[in-house]
């Protein structure tokens, strides 16, 4: 009777943090996914036991009733209870529901983790009561699950896990599903300094304001790099990708987002013959990403590794969020 669910994580190419401010963005789902398993409880509790992170909660209604994980339990499950109660609602059926999560997407570095484990558990828990949820409404909820978790997010997350693919992704216009030839061959580098997206974003903001005449034509500069790598990945000039990945990552620099151990693996990217490389979602530490040939894929890895990150290389994938067999 168990279901399990998976959904990939996402790396951003082009347009983090400008996206906030209208500008396009480029996003891709990659090939890191977050599996869930649900079954059915008959006593009306909600059980959501996270395998990697080592936390587990029982909800009872609305409340926490129990933890193992103290605070960070708490912060981390109630997004996933949230998204767990708004498909039992739909469902209309007076049960509970245990949910298992294991995942290979690095927590809190900017690869959209969270968004991918709630539209696993919205997939997951939805086909275990008979729902066939639409992808719009798997975005939808687990773009609640995310606006608990981070506020105002710009909903890159939670749409690029339920659909896969590569998006241009704009704030108010949504999303389109982008065409690209060939491959883009990523190497993922993990600073392991943890960050939060939502002091981030206010960091970029505070900028702006205290220098708007300065700031605000960066952000559009940073709208038009992610047009111009949409012709780009259309012919699949590498080179030029490279370059744009660049500039981009100045533009991040510059909006004050960058920091020392970011700048060390993607400087060691560099070095090591890296197409291209830069920062990948929030910044101030988490995840950076390196554009290579696809003969330097594990050159790059190792340098990354050298220089004190992890990193291991990621494919783009067409496959969002999916019921498992
Ligand atoms: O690091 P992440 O995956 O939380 O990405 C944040 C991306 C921002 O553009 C900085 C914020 C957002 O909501 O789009």
């Amino acid at each position: 009777m168990e279901v399990t669910a998976s959904a990939p994580a996402k790396v951003i190419l082009f347009g983090e943090h400008f996206v906030v401010y209208g500008e396009p963005a480029i996003v891709l789902a990659i090939d890191k996914r977050a599996y869930v398993s649900a079954d059915i409880r008959k006593d009306k509790q909600i059980h959501i036991n996270s395998v990697n992170l080592g936390i587990s909660g029982v909800f009872k209604g609305e409340s926490f009733y129990e933890e193992f994980g103290g605070q960070k339990a708490r912060r981390t499950l109630e997004p996933l209870k949230i998204a767990i109660q708004k498909v039992l609602e739909r469902s209309k059926k007076n049960v509970g529901v245990s949910v298992e999560i294991r995942s290979t997407i690095p927590v809190a570095a900017g690869l959209g983790s969270s968004a991918a484990v709630a539209a696993a558990v919205a997939t997951a828990v939805g086909r275990l009561l008979d729902l066939e949820l639409p992808p719009e409404e798997i975005f939808h909820i687990s773009y609640e699950a995310e606006r608990f978790v981070h506020g105002t997010p710009s909903g890159i997350d939670p749409t690029v896990s339920t659909y896969g693919g590569v998006l241009l992704y704009r704030k108010d216009k949504g999303f389109t599903q982008m065409k690209v030839k060939g491959e883009i061959p990523l190497v993922i580098g993990d600073t392991r300094v943890k960050r939060s997206t939502g002091d981030l974003v206010a960091t970029v903001h505070k900028r702006s304001n205290q220098y708007p005449s300065i700031i605000k034509p960066l952000l559009k500069i940073g709208g038009k790099i992610a047009l111009k790598a949409v012709e780009v990945l259309e012919t699949g000039d590498l080179y030029a990708l490279g370059q744009l990945m660049n500039i981009n990552h100045g533009l991040l620099c510059a909006v004050g987002v960058s920091d020392a151990s970011l700048e060390r693996l993607v400087h060691a990217a560099r070095r090591a013959d890296a197409l291209g490389a830069k920062l990948t979602g929030a910044g101030g530490g988490g995840c950076m990403i390196a554009l290579t040939k696809p003969n330097k894929l594990v050159h790059v890895v190792d340098a990354i590794e050298r220089a004190g990150g992890k990193a291991f290389e990621a494919r783009m994938t067409d496959e969002g969020v999916r019921i498992e067999d």
